[in-house]
């Protein structure tokens, strides 16, 4: 679907918006202090940390602050991988609509790209920042381009409106990213309970459910969506597709989960949903967690291990809870379960096998980690259990 025409446009687009391609952090911070001076990253830094602790003010006079013609180059291009990922798909579904909202749309650098490539098709971004609108207005200007709108709203507080055959969110919806999620029933298992208290509550907590009401109100009968947000972790995975799931939305493809690199940082983010309202043939939400890299334990995954110094089998993904459940004949020497005051459930396990020593440890938020070890090694999991132990008190 990404071809290299398409490719070759975005990184035309992204060179005329100042965004530049960075490898390696050295060479990019060195890039960032050519351009910032100590105050500005001062500020800067202080904006970032506002952002995080603070409320959706704080939040706009970020986004307000990183429009600035001197600092958006800088801070946008740490995400030229994430619009290499998200825009040739956006664009490619672009091409079956023919009014294009883009929600959040910030200075617009993909929905320009968008209009750009589609001049008959209208689109209108919507941002609450106002700085953002204005870059993204006068940018627009300079490109030229005709079929495209702006306006500065904020979609938590004021109604959209107009009709439209295709609604993108990219990185808009779900932004309060310290935010754990649903936690699962149990230790034991991925599942969510079927409660609607605590979805509803993450869908106030988070602005999802004003944002996604206010985005339904505008999409057209039989209209798509194509939504892209930090919902990797199953616990943010889950109230998010019950929110959408909830408000008559299915999946028209199986989701994409997205890898790509904030310079040096490898960020696994997404998944990419292409959606539609009230499609019966939709592809079923499913709920269990994504494949993983972990593997079996077996005699054949022992004799894989290379260095002697680690243990016999390490896995720290969900797949870890099937290996410990293939663990038919262990014993349970040592175990504590606890309930910590955010709500998360851990559970602690050291025991033994024929031949080996084992530790599992398992939360509601869906992190798993299963180490065995020989025999003579035990004493090694014995201070790994002790040191868990300490750190749940
Ligand atoms: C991380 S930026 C993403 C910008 C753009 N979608 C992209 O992918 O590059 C998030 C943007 O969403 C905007 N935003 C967040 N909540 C909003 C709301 N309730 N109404 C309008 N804009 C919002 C922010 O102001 C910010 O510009």
């Amino acid at each position: 679907m990404i071809n290299d025409s398409l490719r070759q446009l975005l990184r035309h687009h992204l060179a005329w918006w100042g965004l530049r391609r960075f490898a390696s952090d050295p060479d990019y911070f060195a890039w960032q202090r050519q351009q910032f001076s100590p105050d500005d990253l001062k500020q800067l830094a202080w904006h970032v940390e506002r952002k995080r602790e603070g409320d959706r003010h704080d939040e706009i006079a970020f986004y307000d602050l990183a429009a600035h013609p001197k600092i958006f180059p800088v801070l946008y291009s740490q995400r030229y991988d994430y619009y290499e990922a998200i825009a040739p798909r956006v664009a490619a579904h672009c091409g079956e609509a023919t009014s294009i909202l883009d929600f959040g749309c910030g200075l617009g650098i993909l929905t320009s790209f968008c209009a750009h490539m589609f001049p008959k098709k209208s689109f209108v971004g919507v941002d609450r920042s106002s700085a953002s609108i204005a870059v993204a207005r006068e940018q627009a200007d300079r490109l030229g381009l005709r079929n495209l709108r702006f306006d500065c709203m904020d979609g938590d507080a004021q109604r959209l409106s107009g009709c439209y055959d295709l609604v993108v969110a990219t990185h808009a919806l779900l932004q309060a990213e310290h935010d754990p999620g649903l936690p699962s029933r149990s230790w034991r298992t991925f599942e969510r309970g079927p409660e609607s208290a605590p979805q509803l509550s993450f869908e106030q907590r988070t602005g999802l459910g004003r944002r996604l009401d206010n985005l339904i109100e505008v999409l057209c009968s039989g209209g798509r969506m194509i939504l892209f947000e930090k919902t990797r972790q199953l616990a943010r995975r889950v109230p998010f597709q019950r929110a959408l799931a909830a408000r008559g939305l299915q999946p028209l493809e199986p989701l994409i989960p997205i890898r790509y690199y904030s310079v040096e940082e490898r960020v696994d983010d997404g998944p990419y949903y292409w959606l539609q309202r009230g499609n019966q043939k939709g592809i079923a939400w499913d709920e269990s967690p994504e494949p993983d890299e972990g593997h079996p334990f077996s005699s054949e995954t022992i004799a894989l291990r290379t260095d002697p110094e680690r243990p016999l089998y390490e896995n720290h993904w969900p797949s870890a809870q099937a290996a410990w459940e293939q663990l038919v004949d262990r014993e349970v020497l040592a175990e504590t379960t606890r309930q910590q005051l955010d709500g998360r459930q851990v559970h602690v396990e050291r025991g033994q096998l024929p031949g080996f020593q084992y530790l599992y440890c398992a939360n509601t938020f869906d992190q798993r980690q299963l180490v065995i070890v020989e025999q003579a090694r035990a004493a090694m999991l014995e201070v790994y259990y002790e040191e868990i132990l300490r750190g749940l008190f």
